[in-house]
């Protein structure tokens, strides 16, 4: 019998898993629930909540749809890993409910709170042990229910991520990774520990916080009851736990010093490993730790985020895209020339953008003429913002000594845009490494290397490169005119 591993990817717009075969490093079968997407509830402009319980729903039904065609394949599994959208809070009481919806990623409630303690704390002194500014992250979100909603944090036993959540659901087990305390903005890099002085800052107790477990390796076995409702077997490991930005590059295998990972889904990200932590005084690029990081070989993922990316690329097709497909709006947007006809569109509509120093411009189009340009030109010149802010965000990493000589990336969401991905290589000045993989995959590559079924070779067997795009000089000059014209636009508002 085959052995297999299984990948789970929870988003915000979707939960996706993978199932793959171990030995030979393929995918078997997979599936997304839903197939629409999933809520994000915005009680109040600049909020994002999302409930767990969501999360964990979609999880067993997107495993039930592959149970149906290869339940045996599915009983082979011999480990599973799970990704998830970074920096959320997940608030549990003593058994394990959530007492609040999850305050998600691209929520911008605590920006304030993060600011107030980056003064605090120091900014030399968060840069240098700390990596970031507490910024808008998941202990300054904490820090907020407690100010705000002092009853509702009164029940407060855990905080989690939630892909710890994920893997409580599966395990019954309390648990978080380094990599994940780095993500809250709970890591003290320079002593390898718990950032105590965070949490005493925020006059929060530590003991909300849950034991820490490698990234890779065995975290707890899957409960019997879970195990049956899922046709797994029950006992095999939980042995891989990560953000889905370090996740992203695992599945590409960007693992080592100089290599660099991007990704187009709701948010935008590239992500560049580094030994040391790089800097940028106004923590307008992050770092975290990465998934394979250790005392003696430290491994920093240093993570440029633009939250509207394919957000934005999802909302102008929902609101303006007239029913067509993203195949049919991205052969729609070729027929528009380079600079969209002078169209300038602004992402930012997914809450505080870390790379404008936390502010919230709002997303917007403009230049418009109604005797001249078209929806092409419009879908153009979406596609074109989200390149164009990646490609501003890549400046700083520049600046902080990042220089990438290629950039690889998962054909998947907005990299599956032929424009798109060739803009992009063509404006950032990079190749761009496109491979056929995606999150679920990489976590079930993750499950196979932490449950060590898989060395770290082998873990990346039947990883192909399908292309290699590169920067186009023909429209380089086109490119930069209209990348120019972007920044001016963006100026204005920040
Ligand atoms: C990364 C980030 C986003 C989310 C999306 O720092 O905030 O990419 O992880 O799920």
């Amino acid at each position: 019998m085959e052995e297999t591993l299984l990948g789970i990817d929870v988003g915000s717009s979707s939960v996706k898993v993978a199932l793959l075969d171990a030995s030979s490093g393929r995918i078997i079968t997979s599936a997304t629930s839903p197939s629409t997407e999933m809520a994000i509830e915005s009680p109040r402009a600049g909020w994002a909540e999302q409930h767990p319980d969501l999360w964990w729903e979609h999880v067993g039904k997107a495993i039930g749809a592959i149970r149906g065609s290869h339940s045996k394949e599915l009983r082979a599994t011999k480990a599973i890993g799970i990704a998830y959208q970074m920096h959320g809070l997940v608030l549990l009481d003593k058994d394990g409910r959530a007492v609040r919806p999850s305050i998600i990623w691209c929520d911008s409630r605590a920006v304030e709170i993060g600011n107030e303690a980056f003064a605090q704390l120091g900014h030399q002194n968060c840069l240098k042990n700390l990596g970031n500014s507490p910024g808008n992250f998941t202990a300054s979100k904490l820090a907020w229910v407690k100010r705000s909603e002092p009853q509702i944090y009164s029940q407060a036993r855990y905080c989690l991520l939630p892909g710890d959540y994920i893997a409580l659901r599966l395990t019954g087990q309390f648990g978080t990774t380094p990599s994940g305390l780095s993500e809250a903005v709970l890591w003290n890099f320079s002593e390898n520990r718990l950032a105590t002085e965070v949490l005493k800052n925020f006059d929060i107790s530590s003991t909300l916080i849950p034991p820490t477990s490698p990234n890779l390796g065995a975290f707890a076995e899957l409960r019997s009851d879970v195990a049956r409702e899922l046709g797994l077997r029950p006992g095999i490991p939980v042995s891989y736990r990560a953000g889905d930005q370090p996740n992203n590059a695992l599945a590409l295998k960007v693992l080592l010093p100089g290599e660099v990972a991007a990704n187009a889904g709701t948010s935008g990200v590239i992500y560049g490993v580094t030994e040391r932590l790089g800097v940028d005084s106004l923590s307008r690029v992050n770092n975290f730790l990465h998934v394979n990081s250790a005392p003696n070989a430290p491994r920093i993922g240093s993570l440029m985020c633009v939250n509207g990316a394919g957000s934005f690329y999802r909302w102008a097709k929902h609101t303006l895209g007239s029913g067509k497909s993203y195949a049919e709006l991205n052969a729609l947007a070729t027929m528009s020339p380079v600079g969209s006809g002078g169209i300038v569109a602004l992402p930012y509509g997914n809450g505080a953008e870390r790379t404008l120093k936390n502010v919230s411009p709002g997303a917007s189009f403009e230049n418009l003429d109604f005797n001249r340009h078209s929806t092409a030109d419009v879908f153009r010149a979406t596609q074109e913002g989200v390149v164009f802010a990646l490609c501003y965000g890549l400046e700083i990493m520049r600046a902080m000594g990042l220089h990438p000589t290629s950039i690889r990336a998962g054909n998947a969401n907005m990299f599956q845009s032929e424009l798109f991905r060739q803009t992009f290589a063509t404006c950032a000045n990079a190749p761009v490494e496109l491979f056929t993989t995606d999150g679920a995959e990489g976590a079930a590559r993750g499950a196979g290397i932490g449950a060590g079924l898989l060395s770290s070779s082998d873990a990346f067997r039947g990883l192909t490169t399908e292309l290699i795009i590169e920067p186009d000089i023909s429209s380089q000059g086109a490119t930069h005119d209209a990348y120019e014209r972007w920044k001016t636009a963006l100026a204005a508002h920040i």
